[in-house]
């Protein structure tokens, strides 16, 4: 049983809000004249992918991936597994990954190959979040909302069991 009283804030919905702002400036920047493919890592990522896309003037893409590593325990295990793959034919494209958080860097690493496979013209990832602590692979992060401490997280898409997704805040979920 998780009781509120265990969740602080670390980043507010405010903040969350410039970040994304940032991060769409750069991705406006990087992608004029181009039409990319963005590939967003279910379950987490989807409140992230639906403010940022709100700000990205491009002609964009949509697809969705789901991954399984992490069941109800804190920990990664350390395995990954495709559960849903994208429906969208990714040879010749600019895709765009959009992950909430890089934690092992395991899953991303895995989702990157898997994708890398399909011969992207170009392959970038843009994540909400980075906790380069618990890394054990290495990661290339081209963009990047905030840089979290060693603790776990929710809020903002992120989830504790399946629970807390809808929090407009990332907090920490403390023992
Ligand atoms: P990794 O394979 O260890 O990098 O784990 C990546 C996945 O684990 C993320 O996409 C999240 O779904 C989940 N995850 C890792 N750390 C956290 C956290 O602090 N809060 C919620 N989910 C997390
Ligand atoms: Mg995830």
């Amino acid at each position: 049983m998780v009781f509120q009283s265990q969740l602080k804030i670390l980043i507010s919905r405010d903040q969350i809000a410039e970040a994304v702002d940032r991060l769409a400036r750069e991705i406006n920047r990087d992608y004029q004249g181009k039409q990319p493919l963005l590939i967003s890592v279910l379950q987490g990522s989807f409140v992230f992918m639906a403010d940022l896309i709100r700000q990205l003037d491009l002609p964009l893409e949509l697809d969705f991936v789901r991954l399984a590593s992490y069941g109800a325990a804190r920990e990664s295990s350390g395995k990954v597994r495709v559960v849903q793959g994208v429906k969208t034919p990714v040879e010749g494209r600019d895709i765009l990954v959009i992950e909430d958080i890089v934690d092992t860097g395991i899953t991303i690493c895995f989702l990157l190959d898997y994708l890398r496979k399909k011969k992207p013209a170009s392959l970038k990832l843009c994540t909400l979040t980075d906790k380069p602590s618990r890394r054990s692979v290495p990661v290339p992060i081209d963009y990047l909302g905030f840089t979290v401490p060693n603790k776990f997280i929710v809020g903002y898409g992120l989830d504790f069991d399946e629970k807390f997704r809808n929090l407009p805040h990332i907090c920490t979920l403390e023992d």
